[in-house]
């Protein structure tokens, strides 16, 4: 089977690469030649765990080529998938479908065969239809089959996410199209992976109500450990507790200074105008956005209080930058909100990101980036960790509290242990548990979760 793949952004490149790896003759395309030529070199235009090795191996097996024209991709593919970019329209909330409809143009131009044309790309409901008709316009003479096949990646563990899914999700109109995405993901009937059939809307809807749901359970979470804080209770405990329930499942619990990435808050605005559009209310969704905003900027508040109430003229060690580990993605990460706004505050900010800077320079001016945790904490006044990388787990304590100024710890991701750190003589701030003061030591010290505890 042979497809095309229109796009080499994160999801395009990452399924192509799988697709690949699953057997499959894959051509991926895109417009950016210097891309092109970079990823041919080996060098991935994005940070993913295993990614570069995946394209090598499948390049060099002859399965995965890479080429500018879309001519040459989509003749005599079986299959053409579109994985361009759906970012918020500027001012509305909504998807901005342009280059997705520059994709379809491309495609229509360019078939010489039937095809069917599958969307990856996040599009809003209605979408796949309307895009029914664009081809049956462009191309009348020609049957072209239109399916929905949303991706449920996340970045840091995409490759993981592909190749073993939770499900797979496919919206059909035609029993071909059905045929041809069934044999696209047959290496996953091995491992027994749910494949869902649905029609085009309710595929697409599929996605958003996922992204929705998941944004909702961390900001459930986060309000929750607002409360903790007030009456004394500990959040991971809590998190752990309804978790057990199966109904409610242990993931994405993980209370912190609210979702951010490429995905959930572009997902949760166009899932609302879509809604809006419909006459539909979604009052919880709505909600969440707004919660999610304004916890970033309470962050500040609470950096703030635990200097004392002031923060100028401090220095503020920030660890990770990311909107989550094992990424070099900045888009939409609580950081872009608290280090402008402790700069606002009088603070020196400086940070450290193991893969976040290159990018994190150029939206975070007048903030000193460090070679590492140890080189920023020194003469610090507090220790902010934003993003909850795994090298920060096992940072040395007794080194970190004779490198600072002033030993405190605020841990937006509750990654230390609480009795640990205040028997280390620092005083420590995380989320939605207890306070710990020195002496005191009848409180059990939380139970330490990493990312992949979390995610798994
Ligand atoms: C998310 C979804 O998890 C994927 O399934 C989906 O395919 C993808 O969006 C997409 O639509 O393309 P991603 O944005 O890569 O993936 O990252 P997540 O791991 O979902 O994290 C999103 C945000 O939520 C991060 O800022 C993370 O720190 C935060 N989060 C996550 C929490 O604060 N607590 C948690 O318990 C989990």
């Amino acid at each position: 089977m042979r497809i095309a793949m229109i796009g080499t952004g994160y999801v395009g490149l990452v399924s192509g690469a799988c697709f690949a790896e699953f057997g499959l003759e894959v051509v991926c395309v895109d417009k950016d030649e210097e891309k092109i030529r970079r990823i041919e070199s080996g060098d991935m235009p994005i940070y993913e765990p295993g990614l570069d090795q995946l394209v090598a191996r499948n390049r060099a097996a002859g399965r995965l080529t890479f080429t500018t024209s879309t001519a040459e991709a989509v003749n005599g593919a079986d299959a053409v998938f579109i994985a361009v970019g759906t970012p918020t329209r500027r001012g509305d909330g909504h998807a901005d479908l342009r280059y997705v409809y520059a994709a379809a143009a491309d495609i229509a131009a360019n078939l010489r065969a039937p095809t069917l044309v599958v969307t990856k790309s996040t599009v809003p409901v209605g979408t796949g239809r309307s895009l029914l008709r664009f081809f049956r316009q462009q191309r009348p003479d020609l049957e072209i089959d239109v399916a929905s096949n949303p991706e449920f990646l996340r970045e840091g563990s995409a490759i993981d996410d592909f190749m073993r899914p939770d499900r797979v999700v496919c919206g059909v109109e035609t029993e071909r199209a059905r045929e041809l995405l069934g044999a696209a993901y047959r290496p996953l009937n091995l491992i027994e992976t749910p494949i869902l059939f649905t029609g085009l809307e309710t595929a697409e809807l599929i996605k958003y109500a996922t992204n929705a749901f998941l944004a909702t359970k961390i900001t459930f979470i986060n309000e929750l450990a607002d409360l903790c804080e007030r009456v004394g209770a500990d959040i991971q405990q809590v998190a752990k507790g309804m978790g057990l329930d199966g109904r409610i499942g242990r993931k994405f619990l993980h209370a912190g200074p609210g979702y951010g990435g490429s995905c959930f808050p572009k997902d949760t605005l166009a899932l609302l105008r879509t809604a809006e559009q419909h006459d539909t209310q979604l009052r919880i969704v709505d909600t969440v956005v707004q919660v999610n905003e304004a916890r970033k900027r309470r962050m500040v508040r609470k950096i703030v209080d635990a200097c004392g109430g002031s923060v100028a003229g401090r220095t503020i060690a920030v660890l990770g930058l990311t909107f989550k580990p094992n990424t070099d993605d900045m888009r939409e990460s609580p950081s872009l909100v608290i280090v402008p706004a402790l700069q606002h505050e009088g603070a020196r900010v400086r940070a450290y990101d193991p893969k976040g800077m290159r990018e994190a320079a150029k939206l975070l001016p007048g903030v000193e980036f460090g070679s590492g945790p140890y080189e920023i904490l020194e003469g610090a006044d507090a220790m902010v960790l934003i993003t909850e990388w795994n090298e920060f787990r096992g940072l040395d304590l007794r080194r970190v509290r004779q490198l600072m100024r002033e030993p405190r710890i605020v841990d937006l991701r509750n990654v230390f242990d609480p009795l640990r750190v205040v028997r280390e003589g620092f005083a420590y701030t995380s989320i939605g548990r207890p306070a710990v003061a020195p002496g005191i030591e009848t409180v059990l010290p939380a139970p330490e979760t990493t990312a992949e505890e979390r995610d798994a």
